[in-house]
């Protein structure tokens, strides 16, 4: 039976979201949005698209959550995005109280469906999605360390003349300035990242991938980055709706893995028609557990601020 996938906010990535779904025709589409007319807009225009590309997608927008029914996969972009010289975490009691509308209607219109939430600051946001819908936790994660991997991958490809396909690497740690890239867990063609570069060189590259998201952002003035992260939440989709099992680094419930109990934080999963089915515990050198720890201390600290807004959290 053909899926149904709801995005909920047709801003930037919501509208790329939808586009890129419908060119890997993973089901129809409901682009949800409280701006109607963008959300209609968007899935005219895409579904336009479709008739040139000959593709079998039916799309509608709307801003009712009566469409939204009985989705199979929900993405969520709902929220406002950073403008320049802002951090992901200033944007914490906007979309908390957004989010806290979004879940709770996913809950009563769509019980059974995948969440995956991209709406930032992602970890703490994520946990509040998971709170206010009741989803199971296993249903419920956040695409952040998919986009922060493959900022670490294409800067690596364009230092190395490597094709990004050659390169396996993983980033992990709360969505922010204190990720964790990981070269230790990197290879290039295989071999280990710390045979083929400078250790200065390989610095100034983790430095740029933390901040990759406010790089783009000062190119843009007017928004924040959306093809990546859209392209990043529909391999997680993809992933369940096909049962691949993948395992891609996400921001998923911890629930004692790493030395963390009760906190969403980036962490490889695997992610097939369960939802997410496996966390995968790798080794960490002394360092990169110190590092882990800073960035988990990171999310810890925003989580209580977001207890202090809404103390139910
Ligand atoms: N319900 C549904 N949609 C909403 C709601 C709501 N309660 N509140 C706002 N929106 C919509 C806005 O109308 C807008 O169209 O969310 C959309 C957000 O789109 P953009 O402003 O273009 O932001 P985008 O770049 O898509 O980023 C969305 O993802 O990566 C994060 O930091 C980013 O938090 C931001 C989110």
């Amino acid at each position: 039976m053909t899926k149904k996938i709801t995005l909920i906010g047709a801003g930037q990535i919501g509208g790329t979201l939808a586009h890129l779904i419908s060119i890997k025709e993973l089901g129809d589409i409901v682009l949800f949005d409280v701006a109607e007319d963008l959300a209609k807009g968007k899935a005219l225009d895409i579904a336009q698209s479709t008739s040139v590309d000959g593709l079998n997608v039916n799309l509608i927008g709307t801003s009712s959550y009566k469409d939204t029914e009985n989705s199979d996969v929900i993405i969520i972009t709902a929220g406002v995005a950073r403008k320049p010289g802002m951090t992901r975490d200033d944007l914490l009691a906007t979309n908390l109280k957004i989010i806290k509308k979004v879940g709770e209607e996913v809950k009563r219109t769509s019980p059974n469906a995948f969440v995956i939430c991209i709406t930032n600051p992602l970890d703490i946001i994520v946990m509040a999605l998971q709170k206010y819908s009741g989803l199971p936790t296993n249903k419920v994660v956040g695409m952040a360390g998919i986009l922060d991997s493959s900022r670490f991958k294409y800067f690596l490809s364009q230092e190395l003349k490597v094709p990004v396909k050659n390169i396996e690497t993983l980033v992990l740690g709360g969505h922010g300035d204190t990720m964790v890239p990981m070269p230790n867990h990197t290879t290039v063609n295989g071999k280990s990242l710390s045979d083929l570069i400078k250790k200065e060189k390989l610095e100034l590259i983790i430095d740029r991938t933390r901040k990759g998201g406010a790089e783009i952002i000062k190119f843009l003035q007017k928004g924040s980055a959306f093809y990546a992260p859209a392209a990043s939440g529909v391999e997680m989709a993809e992933s369940y709706l096909k049962d691949l099992k993948k395992t891609l680094p996400c921001a998923a419930y911890l629930n004692g893995e790493y030395g963390v109990k009760h906190l969403y934080a980036g962490v490889p999963v695997v992610i097939g028609k369960n939802g997410v089915e496996k966390v995968i515990e790798i080794n960490l050198s002394n360092e990169e557990k110190e590092q882990f720890n800073l960035s988990i201390k990171a999310v810890k600290d925003l989580y209580q601020t977001a207890k202090n807004i809404d103390k139910n959290l």
